[in-house]
């Protein structure tokens, strides 16, 4: 299964998701690839890979074979991205086929998930992610302003789907950094559930200092700070994910 983590919005924990979920799949035995499709190359940089001629934009538009471009961490596969990454925008909208070429490198992998850590903005890059994808999974803040965000990806979901990708589905919505004593949290989760034709799961996950600190030791959270609530709640996230699809 191809998961695009995707919110248009920054700092919505989207890179921390995909490396932990990723670790956490990994750990029950999963078979996991971690694309890196950001150029800012956070979720490179997490996990202590150094920039290099082995990266996704060199996949996409230099034909680096696939397999030449992968990093292994922490039972993970990854093709990380570098900061050269953007430039190739354009290179996108001008080729015919721009927002198919992610889709034609990983469609046929053999991985139990497959992961794709989106930038944020309305970039190209993400409409390349939701063509190969079978499903997003948004990880949002659970405040007001975030809720337009959901209506913004919820819309680019529909024209990605009704013009580019038939099957693309939304997985659910994944409440992050979330602090339970706010009554406003429990109001916005209540509010996507009962407005949204989203799934909310079930599982959120905390704030937690560990999760903040983890990205300077170049480990996922799950490594760095195994006990700790956010390490944990990503498990949980895992483990609810397995069970809906059974995999
Ligand atoms: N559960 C959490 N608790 C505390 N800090 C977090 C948590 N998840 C992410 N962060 C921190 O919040 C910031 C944004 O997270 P990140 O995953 O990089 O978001 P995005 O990829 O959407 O921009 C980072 O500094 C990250 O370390
Ligand atoms: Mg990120």
């Amino acid at each position: 299964m191809i998961i695009a983590i995707c919110n248009h919005k920054g700092g919505t924990g989207k890179t921390t998701t995909t490396i932990n979920l990723g670790r956490a799949l990994a750990l029950r035995k999963k078979s996991v690839l971690l694309i890196d499709l950001d150029s800012q190359a956070n979720l490179s940089y997490s996990l202590g890979i150094i920039p290099s001629e082995k990266n996704i934009g060199e996949v996409l538009f230099k034909k680096l074979p696939l397999d030449q471009a992968i990093v292994n961490r922490e039972g993970m596969d990854i093709i990380p991205a570098n900061t050269d990454l953007h430039e190739y925008e354009e290179s996108i909208i001008k080729n015919n086929y721009g927002y198919l070429l992610l889709k034609d490198a990983i469609g046929n992998l053999n991985y139990d998930f497959i992961l794709i850590d989106c930038p944020p903005s309305q970039s190209t890059l993400n409409i390349s992610a939701f063509c190969a994808a079978d499903k997003v999974l948004v990880p949002m803040l659970m405040d007001v302003l975030s809720l337009q965000g959901l209506n913004q990806i919820l819309k680019t979901i529909k024209e990605v789907k009704e013009n580019l990708n038939s099957k693309l589905e939304i997985l659910g919505v994944l409440g992050v950094l979330v602090d339970e004593r706010r009554q406003l949290t429990r109001e916005i989760l209540e509010h996507i559930q009962k407005n949204y034709p989203v799934t909310v799961f079930n599982n959120y996950i905390h704030a937690n200092v560990k999760a903040a600190e983890a990205p300077s030791h170049g480990v996922s959270l799950l490594e760095y700070a195994p006990a700790s609530r956010g390490a944990t709640d990503y498990i949980a996230l895992a483990n609810e994910l397995l069970k809906i699809y059974k995999n």
